[in-house]
C-alpha cells in the first residue's frame, strides 16, 4: 500500500499557540486528508519541542521546573489541536523517554560513523533563535541577523558534527532532486547559502542542563545535546527510531511542512545528519511564509498576535481553514485581517458555494420531491461534466505541491460551471416549457458537480464537506474518491435533505480588533516611523580618545568615547577590518547614546557608533566640522 509521512515542525513550548502553529498545522492536515482520502496509509505526526536554554529561562522566569512548565504549555497545543480536529496520528513530546533514545541512538551511530568530534566552541548563541552564529554573521558585532536580539558571547566545550564533510553531497542532492525544497526560490535559498561554505556544527552544550543527555557509551555527564539535533531527530524517534522500530516502514518522511524560519535547519542540517545515519532524505521539504496581521509583524508586545482558537471561535474553524489556505500561495507571507476573511466567507463560501448547494435543494424540491437522478445528466451535459472532470484530476497535482490556493481555485471553478448553467439554463423556464427531463437533468448536473467539489473539498473543510454530502445523500471516503474522481462516476439516484445554510452571512467584524489601522495597507507595508520614534533614539555626536584591537577578534575595535559626559563611555565596534586604531584617536563620531550596554566577546558595551556600508566597504559617519562633544542629531 502506498504510505505517505508527513510532519508538522514540533511547537517550542515557550509560547501559546499563534496562527503561525495553526497554519502549519492546518496544512499538513489537510495533506494527511487528502492522502487519506485517496487511500494511502498515512501517518501524520506533530507535537512539542521542549529542551534548551530557552525553554529553561522561560520556565524559570515563571517560577516552575523546565519539565512542569513543559507539560502546561505542550498540554495546550495538543488540546487546541484536538478542538480543532487536527488529525494526528501521533503527537511527540521531546521529553518522551522514547525520542530520547531515538536522539542518543542517532548521536551515537554518527559518532562510531566518525562524523563527530570533541573540540571548544566560542562564538555567539542566540537564545531565542536556539543558533549559533559567528562574528560576521552578527549585525553590530552583537545582534542576532535571524530575530534582532542581543547574542550572547559562548565559549564552552562541545561535541561537533562534521557538516563541512557534507557540502558537497547535500549540493549534490539539491540539484539531482528538483523537488526536494519547495517552493523552488526557497531551494535557491539553500543552495546559496550552502555554497557559501559550511562550518561544522556545535551539537553538544554545557552551560546548562535542560537537554537530553549523551549516549552513556560516551561517558561524559557534562554535555547536554544541541536542541536543534534533539529536535529534528524526533521526525525518526516518531516512527520508532532507537526504540521499537514498528513505524520505520513510513520513513523517508513525504513531506516536512516547516515556517521559511526554519528552513536551514531542515533543508541542511537535517538531511546531512540523515546522510550521517544512512537514512534516506525526505521527499520533500516543504517551507511557508509567514504571516502578519493588518500589514504588521505580529508580536507579543503590539499585542496583535492572532490567537487561532478566538478566530475559530468568532468566524467558525472551517471558515478559517479555508480563509488560512485560500489566501496566500504556499511559500508566500499572507496578511491576516478580519475584512479579508469576512470577503471570502460571504464571496467564495456564502455566494459560491452555500447558495449553489441551497439552489440544488430548493429546485430538486420544487421539481421532483428532492429526488435525484443522474440518468440524463450525459445525454444533456457530457460537456460541463467532462470540463468539470477534467479540472478535478488536475486539481491534484496542486495541493501534492501544497499549492492549496491553486487547489481551492481549481474546486471553484466547477462551482462556477454548476452556478453558470443554472443561470444559462434557466430550469425554471424549462418547466414551464414543459421540459422537465431537462430541468431535472440540469439539477443532477448541479448536484454532481457539487458532490465531485466536496470530495476534494473534503481535506480542506471536512465537517462542510460531510453536511454537503449528507445533503445530497452520499458519503465522503475513499470508495467515493474513487467512484466520482477517479472513475468520474456520477452519483447515485438518492433523496436530497434540505439542510440550514452553511455559510450565514456576516455583517460585521466579530473579534475586537487590537490596534486600530490608521495607515493604508500599501503605505504601512512601507514600516514609517512617527518622529517620536526617530527621537527616542539618542545620537549623539562623541570624540574617539582611545583605540585598541581587541584579542582573538579580527572584526572589533575597543573604543573610549567621550560624549561630553562624566565618564566616558566604552564602545565595541565591528570596524576594525576598515580602520587602525591609531588613525581614530580624536575623531568625531555619531553614537547612538541610549542603546540598552551589551556584552560583546566579554566586554561591556555602552552604545553603537554609527557606520555605513556598500559594495566599496564601510564608512565612519562623521560631522562635516568639529562640534561640541554630546551635541545631539537631529
Ligand atoms: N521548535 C522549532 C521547530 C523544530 S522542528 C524539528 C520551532 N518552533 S516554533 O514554535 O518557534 O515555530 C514553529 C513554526 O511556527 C515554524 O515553522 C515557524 O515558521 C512557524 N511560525 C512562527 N510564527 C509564524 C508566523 N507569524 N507565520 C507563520 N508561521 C510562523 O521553530
Amino acid at each position: 500500500m502506498n504510505k505517505r509521512y508527513i510532519t508538522t515542525p514540533i511547537y517550542y513550548v515557550n509560547d501559546i499557540p499563534h496562527i503561525g502553529h495553526a497554519y502549519t498545522t492546518i496544512i499538513a492536515d489537510s495533506l494527511a486528508r487528502f492522502y487519506r482520502l485517496k487511500g494511502y496509509d498515512t501517518f501524520f505526526l506533530t507535537g512539542t519541542d521542549e529542551h534548551g536554554q530557552k525553554i529553561e529561562q522561560a520556565a524559570l522566569s515563571r517560577g516552575k521546573n523546565p519539565k512542569e512548565y513543559a507539560d502546561i504549555v505542550s498540554a495546550k497545543f495538543r488540546s487546541l489541536w484536538d478542538e480543532f480536529d487536527i488529525s494526528y496520528d501521533y503527537f511527540i513530546r521531546t521529553t518522551d523517554e522514547n525520542h530520547k533514545k531515538g536522539a542518543q541512538k542517532a548521536f551515537e551511530v554518527m559518532f562510531e560513523k566518525g562524523d563527530i568530534y570533541k573540540g571548544e566552541y566560542e562564538g555567539h548563541y542566540c537564545v531565542s533563535c536556539e543558533t549559533f552564529f559567528t562574528d560576521m554573521q552578527l549585525i553590530n558585532a552583537e545582534l542576532c541577523p535571524d530575530c534582532g536580539r542581543t547574542t550572547t558571547l559562548v565559549k564552552e566545550d562541545s561535541y561537533f558534527f562534521r557538516l563541512s564533510a557534507y557540502q558537497d553531497k547535500l549540493l549534490k542532492w539539491y540539484e539531482e532532486v528538483d523537488d526536494c525544497v519547495i517552493p523552488k526560490a526557497k531551494k535557491n535559498e539553500v543552495i546559496n547559502f550552502v555554497k557559501q561554505g559550511l562550518r561544522d556544527l556545535s551539537i553538544t552544550r554545557t552551560s546548562f542542563d535542560w537537554g537530553i543527555k549523551l549516549p552513556s557509551s560516551l561517558s561524559d555527564s557534562k554535555h547536554v545535546l544541541y536542541v536543534w539535533l534533539d529536535a529534528l531527530v524526533n521526525y525518526l524517534s516518531a516512527l520508532g527510531y532507537g526504540t521499537d522500530e514498528k513505524n520505520m516502514s513510513f520513513w523517508p518522511a513525504s513531506f516536512h511542512i516547516v515556517g521559511k524560519d526554519i528552513l536551514r535547519f531542515h533543508g541542511i542540517y537535517w538531511p546531512a545528519f540523515l546522510m550521517s545515519l544512512n537514512l534516506p532524505l525526505p521527499k520533500h521539504i516543504a517551507a511557508h511564509g509567514w504571516w502578519t496581521r493588518n500589514g504588521e509583524k505580529m508580536s507579543k508586545s503590539k499585542g496583535n498576535v492572532v490567537n487561532p482558537r478566538e478566530v475559530a471561535e468568532a468566524y467558525g474553524l472551517e471558515n478559517f481553514r479555508y480563509f488560512l489556505l485560500r489566501e496566500v500561495p504556499f511559500g508566500q507571507d499572507g496578511d491576516f485581517s478580519q475584512k479579508a476573511l469576512i470577503d471570502r466567507i460571504n464571496s467564495d463560501l456564502g455566494n459560491e458555494l452555500g447558495n449553489l448547494l441551497n439552489r440544488i435543494i430548493g429546485m430538486s424540491g420544487k421539481y421532483a420531491d428532492f429526488k435525484l437522478d443522474s440518468a440524463d445528466v450525459l445525454k444533456y451535459h457530457q460537456k460541463e461534466i467532462d470540463a468539470a472532470d477534467t479540472i478535478l484530476e488536475g486539481a491534484q497535482s496542486y495541493i501534492e505541491e501544497l499549492y492549496t490556493n491553486k487547489y481551492l481555485e481549481e474546486l471553484w471553478k466547477v462551482l462556477t460551471i454548476a452556478n453558470q448553467s443554472i443561470a444559462l439554463y434557466e430550469p425554471w423556464n424549462k418547466i414551464k416549457e414543459g421540459k422537465k427531463d431537462e430541468a431535472l437533468a440540469l439539477v443532477a448536473l448541479s448536484a454532481n458537480l457539487l458532490a465531485k467539489a466536496a470530495v476534494l473539498l473534503s481535506p480542506i473543510m471536512p465537517k462542510t464537506a460531510d453536511k454537503i454530502a449528507n445533503a445530497l445523500g452520499f458519503k465522503i471516503d475513499t470508495d467515493t474518491y474513487n467512484r466520482l474522481i477517479l472513475k468520474k462516476e456520477l452519483l447515485k439516484k438518492t433523496i436530497l435533505t434540505p439542510t440550514e445554510p452553511l455559510f450565514p452571512r456576516v455583517e460585521k467584524e466579530l473579534m475586537s480588533s487590537p490596534e486600530p489601522v490608521t495607515q493604508p495597507k500599501e503605505e504601512s507595508k512601507k514600516e514609517f516611523i512617527s518622529i517620536d520614534k526617530f527621537f527616542a533614539c539618542e545620537i549623539k555626536i562623541g570624540t574617539i580618545t582611545k583605540a585598541e584591537a581587541i584579542e582573538k577578534s579580527d572584526r572589533l575595535l575597543k573604543l573610549s568615547v567621550d560624549l561630553g559626559e562624566a565618564k566616558e563611555r566604552q564602545i565595541i565596534s565591528g570596524i576594525r577590518a576598515y580602520y587602525e586604531p591609531a588613525v581614530l584617536i580624536g575623531t568625531q563620531v555619531c553614537v547612538v547614546a541610549n542603546l540598552k550596554p551589551a556584552k560583546i566577546m566579554g566586554l561591556e558595551s555602552e552604545g553603537m557608533i554609527l557606520t555605513a556600508e556598500d559594495k566599496d566597504g564601510l564608512s565612519l559617519i562623521r560631522p562635516e566640522n568639529t562640534k561640541a562633544k554630546g551635541a545631539l542629531i537631529k
